[in-house]
This record gives C-alpha cells, structure tokens and sequence, in this order.
C-alpha cells in the first residue's frame, strides 16, 4: 500500500469504522515517519477532544516481585535465581498508599509477581484499608491470574480496576513467549471474567517481543476491538540478562508510539499510559507517548529500598527516585510539552 492509501485506512479508523485483520495488517506493516506524523496528529486531536490536555497519574506500589510463573521475557520469572525476591507487609503497602495520598494521588495501582503468599484473605484485608482509610481513591490490582471467585471477592472489598496484559492475541505466539504451563485460553478467561464481574479491565502487550510480527498485532487489535477494555497498556519489550529472551532485539520506540496512535483512534476514550519501558529505552519515551495519543501516567510509590529489584527488564528509570521526586519528574516533563498532571480518579470519559 502507498501512503495515500494508508492514510485513507487511519481517516477510516477516526471516522469509526472497524478494519479488517489485512487492512490491520497493512497498516501495520506500512508505517513510514510521514504515516505515522499522520497517526499521531489525528489521535491527539481525538484525544484533546475528549481528555484535554490532562494526563492522568496514578501512583504504582509494586509490592511483591515473588512470581510463580516462568514467562521466558520476563526478570522476576521463577527460575532467575539472579532476582532478590522482597514482599512488602500489609503495613507497608499502607504506608505507601498514605505518602502516596498525601502527594495529592487518588488512584493506586497494587502490582506483583503471581505470589500466592497473598491469599484471598490476605488481599482482601489490604484492599479494605485503603479503601476504608482512602475513602475517595480508585484501586486498580495487577497481580495476574486468579480464580472467578478470587476476582469476585476482590471486588466485593472495593477494587475498582484489573490490569492484566493478554501479552499477545496469537494463540502459537502465546504458546513462545509463556511455558507450557500457562495457557492463552486460560488467560483469556481471566480477563472475560474480570469484565464481566465488573472491574474496569485492562489488557496489554509488549511491542516487538520475539515472534511477534504485523499478523500477531493485527490480532491484537482485533482482540481489543471485541474486549472493549478502559484500559490498554503497551511498552516496548525490553530484554532481561536472567531470562531466555536476554539475547533478543529489544522493540522500537517509534513502533510503539504508531502504535499508540492508533489504539487511540481504534477506541478514543481510552485510558493509555506512556509506560516506564517507553522512558527507558527513550530519554524523553514517555513525553513521545503522550504526543502520540497516551493520557496516563504511573509514577512509582514503591519505596526506594525495593525498587531496584522490581526489575522485570533491564535499565529500568527511576529506581533510586522517592516517590515525591517521580511525581515531580513527571509533572515537569508533561509541563515541557504543554500538558499538566491531574491526580484525581482518573475514570474513562464518555466519548
Ligand atoms: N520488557 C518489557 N516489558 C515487560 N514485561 C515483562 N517483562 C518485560 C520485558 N522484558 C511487561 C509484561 C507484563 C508487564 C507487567 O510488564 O507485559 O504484563
Ligand atoms: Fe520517576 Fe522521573 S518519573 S524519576
């Protein structure tokens, strides 16, 4: 396809209507800068129609990197004996929700390794504090695959959100990245029950993780266009010297950020951050998001002792920054651009 003809795809996808998987994958494929210059003047301009410029924040408490899964990209993977494991105390991750609160965040994002220490019990309890002690925040949970009842529960103490990336929409693609332990039906279950016991949901995928290519994407799309989630987040991937992908290219900055342009025009209210991988491949990674169409961002509460070792890919920013510092950071950098932080729920809007 020439440009003239990608250019009519991306006028389709604003004006609504739905692509095709070939059309998905032309689209893909045929991303040159002007396409993409293109991509991204549209999905800002959607998302100034419904947003503005505010950039949403939400305070990140990695509070377990214990994991019981063994994702081959990923550096807190059960068998990287390299990782020092650390599990934060229920007092802990209430202290900091509270510094967190106290710096004006009104929606925390409680994420971990898959790590069964954290029974039912256990989780319930923690997410009937904050929202007993923060009574005006959102909890978003990102603590991977779990029981119909489990999700239930979680929700019956007050959790408003789940983020689960589905990692890829490509049944054999799944079956490369994951051990044969994990199964992409089973994955995909979670995220239809999370829809339907009422979470606001999220869903994601690594841009270029290995085996990936425009027909995986296109899936992907796909798959987001029939999920329908709030939520969508998107990094590139990043290789892990503990894990089998250390060797492996690591994704594009500019594929990333087309493909946020389009998942913005794909589904125009849309809560989608400007992750921390962005930032760490690209200097100014996240500020590129947001000038693509992003509208999140997550700054980290973790305390400054752990966070080094909530390592999932190499390099990762802002490890030695207190919490106030990331949230400084931030505010300054979407300033540079002519955006502000806002630090209130930060639900999805009507389009
Ligand atoms: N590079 C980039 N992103 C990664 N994730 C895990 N490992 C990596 C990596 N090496 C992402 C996965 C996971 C999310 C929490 O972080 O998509 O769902
Ligand atoms: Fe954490 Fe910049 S956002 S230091």
């Amino acid at each position: 396809m020439n440009e003239t003809q990608l250019t009519k795809l991306i006028d389709e996808l604003e004006a609504g209507h739905t692509l095709t998987e070939t059309q998905w994958i032309r689209l893909i494929e045929g991303q040159t800068e002007d396409v993409q210059a293109y991509a991204a003047s549209k999905a800002v301009a959607v998302r100034e129609r419904i947003y503005g410029r505010a950039v949403y924040t939400r305070g990140l408490i990695e509070f377990s990197n214990y994991c019981r899964n063994d994702c081959y990209y990923c550096g807190i993977r059960l068998s990287n004996r390299g990782a020092e494991r650390y599990r934060l105390s229920e007092d802990e991750i209430l202290d900091c929700a509270a510094s967190g609160y106290e710096l004006g965040f009104r929606t925390f994002v409680l994420q971990s390794g898959e790590d069964m220490y954290f029974t039912d019990d256990r989780m319930e309890h923690i997410i009937r504090r904050i929202k007993e002690d923060f009574n005006d925040c959102a909890v978003t949970l990102s603590i991977g695959e779990r029981s119909r009842e489990s999700y239930l529960r979680f929700r019956e103490a007050g959790a408003d959100r789940y983020l689960l990336r589905h990692e890829t929409a490509d049944e054999s693609h799944y079956g490369t990245l994951h051990p044969k332990e994990m199964s992409y039906e089973h994955r995909m279950y979670c995220l239809k029950t999370l829809k339907e016991t009422g979470y606001q949901v999220g869903c994601g995928f690594m841009v270029g993780s290995p085996g990936q290519s425009a027909a995986t994407l296109a899936k992907d799309m796909k798959f987001i266009e029939e999920l329908q989630p709030d939520m969508v987040g998107i990094g590139p991937f990043i290789p892990h010297h503990g894990t089998p992908f250390s060797g492996e290219p690591q994704g594009s900055v500019s594929q990333t950020l087309y493909l946020l342009s389009l998942l913005r025009l794909l589904k125009p209210n849309l809560l989608l951050p400007a992750t921390t991988a962005l930032g760490t491949i690209d200097p100014r990674g996240r500020e590129k998001g947001i000038l693509s169409g992003a509208n999140v961002v997550m700054p980290n509460l973790s305390p400054t002792t752990v966070r080094k070792k909530y390592e999932l890919y190499d390099n990762k920013i802002c490890t030695g920054d207190e919490a106030a510092e990331c949230r400084g950071c931030l505010e300054m950098r979407m300033k540079s651009i002519g955006y502000f932080t806002v630090t209130d729920r930060g639900d999805p809007k009507k389009e």
